[in-house]
């Protein structure tokens, strides 16, 4: 079976002399089994004749909103819809720009605010317009969206200078959406817990403990999960942030740690993989006053506080065979601090976010993480955006389950030599 079989793919292409490498990625797609859709922006036409595109396809080149002389509507709706995944190679500077700010003045960028599926572009510009601080800053606004990019490569450039901004291969392009459908159902009938976000506990009838978790990773890492075939049950704290129903998402909310362990113990040892990426509060009020706290005339207010469980701990301690994968947020000592909470709570894996790096951390719509396994293997991985960065761990996750550690290799031995001496004896 050709791998892109069955997969409906939207291609957008703009204005920029790249346009024409277009044309070999469109039939790259064709012959691997893709159906599709090209979207040109008006100024892509002036490069490559839409009927180059439309004979390759075997569709009509979509570009205007209306067919000027039947007033016949094209739907970018219907075309977000129908989409798997839409790839915007090339990707100009303009449409980068309009991408990252919603101006949806042409039909490329109407139908990529309407897609459901993801996006990939294909950047392709001169040097200086790739190295701009507008250009990296739209990169960045697209990253924090969720959009997938492959790099452009160094070389040659339409204008005669030589540097970065030329567009990937086409070949290139090929092998990363190759990739990206690539990633199958692999966690299919594997049950996965995620706590998610801040946890509040409250002072008073309207007072609380909180912290600025924003609950982005949970849920994209919920998604992420569910991508893969898995059934997620997504234990969150008190969010703004928004996951889309899904028939194989179960979401528990809670508000403090210790209803966050409530919901998640009964849970525990019907689930494969559980993934701690709450931001637990450490402590919560002794007390809970019924009616809120008077302001007195003393200048000082003391309220005492009590360790709250941790849940990640608790559940370690509870483990038949789960994988379990815990975050560590430190501001010094990150790799031993790390290390040592892999055993305080008997974790698979930890993924380590450092506050030192100003683009990771809770508010953020990117994160720079390492993941740390039980062995001490240690995985770094580039500033992504959070979406990115659920899918290094969901793959690190798989790698692991399947993956035999050295420890079971040695046991193993230890077991083959043991029966040896005893067959010996
Ligand atoms: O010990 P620390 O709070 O730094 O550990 C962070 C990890 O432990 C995170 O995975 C977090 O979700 C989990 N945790 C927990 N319950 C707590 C505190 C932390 O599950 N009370």
């Amino acid at each position: 079976m050709k791998s892109l079989e069955g997969k409906h793919i939207v291609l957008g292409v703009t204005g920029g002399i790249a346009a024409y490498k277009s044309v070999m990625l469109l039939r790259l797609l064709i012959k691997e089994g893709a159906e599709v859709q090209v979207v040109m922006t008006p100024n892509a036409k002036e490069f490559v004749a839409p009927v180059t595109f439309s004979s390759l396809s075997g569709k009509p080149v979509v570009s205007e909103f209306f067919t000027a002389n039947t007033g016949e509507w094209h739907s970018h709706v219907d075309l977000g819809l129908w989409s798997d995944l839409m790839v915007i190679a090339p990707a100009t500077a303009a449409t980068i720009g309009k991408l990252a700010n919603g101006i949806a003045d042409n039909m490329l960028v109407t139908t990529y605010l309407s897609a459901k599926s993801p996006v990939m572009i294909a950047p392709a510009m001169d040097l200086d317009m790739w190295i701009h601080p507008s250009t990296q800053r739209n990169m960045e606004v697209l990253k924090g969206d969720g959009v997938m990019t492959v790099a452009p490569g160094s070389g040659e450039l339409a204008s005669g200078l030589n540097g970065k901004g030329r567009m990937a291969e086409p070949s290139e392009i090929l092998k990363a959406i190759k990739d990206f459908f690539a990633k199958g159902e692999e966690l299919k009938g594997k049950r996965i817990l995620v706590t998610s976000g801040p946890t509040y506990e409250n002072l008073d009838p309207v007072r609380f403990i909180g912290n600025y978790s924003s609950g982005k990773m949970g849920f994209n890492l919920a998604e992420a999960f569910l991508r893969r075939g898995g059934e997620v049950f997504l234990i969150t704290g008190p969010v703004s942030v928004e996951i889309p129903d899904h028939p194989r998402l179960h979401r528990i909310d809670v508000r403090s740690a210790r209803e966050m362990l409530a919901a998640t113990e009964p849970l525990f040892s019907d689930m494969d993989i559980a993934v701690f990426a709450a931001a637990v509060a450490d402590y919560a009020p002794e007390e809970k006053a019924d009616k809120k706290i008077k302001r007195e005339n003393a200048e000082t207010l003391s309220i005492k506080l009590r360790r709250n469980p941790d849940i990640a701990a608790t559940l370690g301690k509870e483990k038949r065979g789960q994988i379990t994968v815990g975050f560590a947020l430190e501001t010094d000592h990150e790799l031993e601090n790390a290390a040592r909470k892999i055993q305080t709570k008997n974790l698979d894996l930890i993924v380590m976010n450092s506050l030192q790096d100003p683009e990771a951390g809770f508010m953020k719509d990117t994160n720079k993480v390492t993941i740390i396994d039980k062995e001490g293997e240690k995985t770094e991985f580039g500033v992504k955006s959070k979406r990115e960065v659920a899918e290094d761990i969901v793959d690190t996750i798989i790698k692991y389950r399947f993956t035999v550690t050295k420890d079971q290799i040695s046991n193993i031995q230890d077991q083959i030599s043991k029966n040896k001496d005893k067959e010996s004896v």
